[in-house]
């Protein structure tokens, strides 16, 4: 399998890995299938901008790659745009994935609207884009067509 450099840097040398105490939301989500496992913290501001953000992924290195690579691309946007934050656009910041590996990247979107989810309850805001999300594992963004 062909990774490209920009998963092998991320891999060994990950951006943003760690946790934030009082984080303003944290998003845990799972693959069942490998059973791998990514949470993201994020530290939001009064204006919604997310000032900082971690991450932990007891994961592959696909998993680690596109944690690292997601928190750096939302890191300093607002809220509105992390959620246009998609697997698609990860993998892509990554110069691609293997194929078998995109569901990888899929974790990595989750886990973003997983916190921003868990930050909109924990402050009582509504974020309409996430109402009603469905978190399905199963589906892989890679394959859908542009
Ligand atoms: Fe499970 Fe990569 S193999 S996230």
């Amino acid at each position: 399998m062909q990774y490209s450099e920009k998963v092998m840097d991320h891999f060994m040398n990950p951006r943003n890995m760690g946790t934030i105490e009082n984080a303003s939301g944290v998003g845990e989500v799972g693959n069942p299938q490998c059973g791998d496992i990514m949470r993201i913290y994020l530290d939001v501001d009064d204006n919604q901008i997310i000032k900082d953000v971690k991450f932990k992924t007891f994961g592959c290195g696909s998993a680690i790659a596109t944690s690292s690579m997601a928190t750096e691309m939302i890191k300093g946007k607002t809220i509105k745009e992390a959620l246009e934050l998609t697997n698609k656009a990860v993998a892509e910041a990554l110069d691609g994935l293997p194929p078998v590996k995109m569901h990888c990247s899929v974790l990595a979107e989750q886990a973003v609207k997983a916190a921003l989810i868990d930050y909109a309850q924990k402050n009582n805001i509504v974020i309409p884009e996430l109402e009603g999300y469905e978190f399905d594992d199963a589906h892989d963004h890679g394959d859908e067509e542009e």
